[in-house]
């Protein structure tokens, strides 16, 4: 497969570089799980009540990261879940990280585009997503992969960042410099739309905004709090573009303009 598809998450997924264990701890603290977004145990535990996930579950994580969400659901339900990613990075740290969970049986990670799912139709009763959806372009094209993918009846959920964003150029540039560009974002209406137009019911959207602002701000604050060794890592250019970006981040949650949403989705079926 080609590498690279997608936004590069590359620098993201160097758990292990000094800086950014720093951050991690800034961050996470005891709750690092190795996730590569804002979410914590917490919003994994909410995802395994509401999805009712089990060991009788076969799932898939669309866009795993190295894999450290869908470990910890495995761990703590049971199930069989296979993840999906585009960067190489992280599906080897995925198959370490499961085979050091001793989870190598029920988990397995696989390099592939999500826009282009490798699996028969199908093939498991719930997909999940956790903070990727900002990354694809053509949101319904990726729901009607996931449709064809789970069974009749089958739930997706994915939790994501939500925008409506204000028309100023300033603003959007600053976004822009942690990947949230126009065709990568959408709005709670936009999303629930294209899920309608790919054949999903909606059974339920949930807004995520108080813990969302917690996690958000710790980030600022970390980058903040680590500037110079950050700035040695990372460059001062970029350091300074974080800290710009969660600033303006946070702005736009207070202004009630970013939110979080989970959408839960069933595929129609007797
Ligand atoms: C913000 S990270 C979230 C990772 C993980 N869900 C977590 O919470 O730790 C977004 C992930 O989406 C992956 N990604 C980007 N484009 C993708 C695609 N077309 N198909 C599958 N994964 C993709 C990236 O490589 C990255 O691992």
């Amino acid at each position: 497969m080609e590498k690279k598809k997608g936004l590069d998450y590359s620098t993201l997924h160097k758990l292990d570089s000094p800086a950014n264990r720093l951050i991690r701890k800034s961050i996470f603290g005891d709750n690092d799980i190795g996730q590569q977004s804002f979410i914590t145990p917490w919003y994994l535990d909410e995802l395994i009540r509401h999805m009712g996930i089990s060991s009788n579950s076969r799932m898939l994580d669309i866009g795993s990261g190295v894999g450290g969400p869908a470990i910890y659901i495995a761990d703590k339900t049971g199930c069989r879940l296979t993840g999906i990613d585009v960067s190489d990075v992280g599906i080897e740290t995925g198959r370490k990280l499961a085979s050091d969970a001793g989870l190598s049986k029920s988990v397995n990670f696989y390099l592939g585009d999500a826009m282009d799912i490798p699996f028969p139709d199908n093939s498991f009763d719930i997909a999940i997503s956790i903070n990727v959806m900002n990354v694809f372009e053509d949101k319904e094209g990726l729901f009607r992969q996931v449709i064809r993918v789970i069974k009749p009846k089958g739930l997706f959920t994915f939790l994501s960042g939500t925008f409506d964003m204000p028309d100023d150029p300033e603003i959007i540039k600053n976004m822009a410099r942690g990947y949230l560009i126009r065709q990568y974002y959408d709005t709670v209406v936009g999303y629930k739309s294209k899920l309608k137009r790919a054949g999903f019911w909606i059974l339920e959207v949930i807004e995520y905004v108080r813990d969302f602002r917690i996690q958000n701000k710790l980030w600022g604050d970390a980058y903040k709090k680590h500037y110079d060794e950050i700035v040695k890592e990372q460059g001062k250019e970029n350091t300074d573009y974080h800290i710009i970006y969660f600033d303006t981040y946070l702005r736009l949650i207070d202004e009630g303009r970013a939110g979080n949403h989970l959408f839960i989705a069933q595929k129609p079926g007797k």
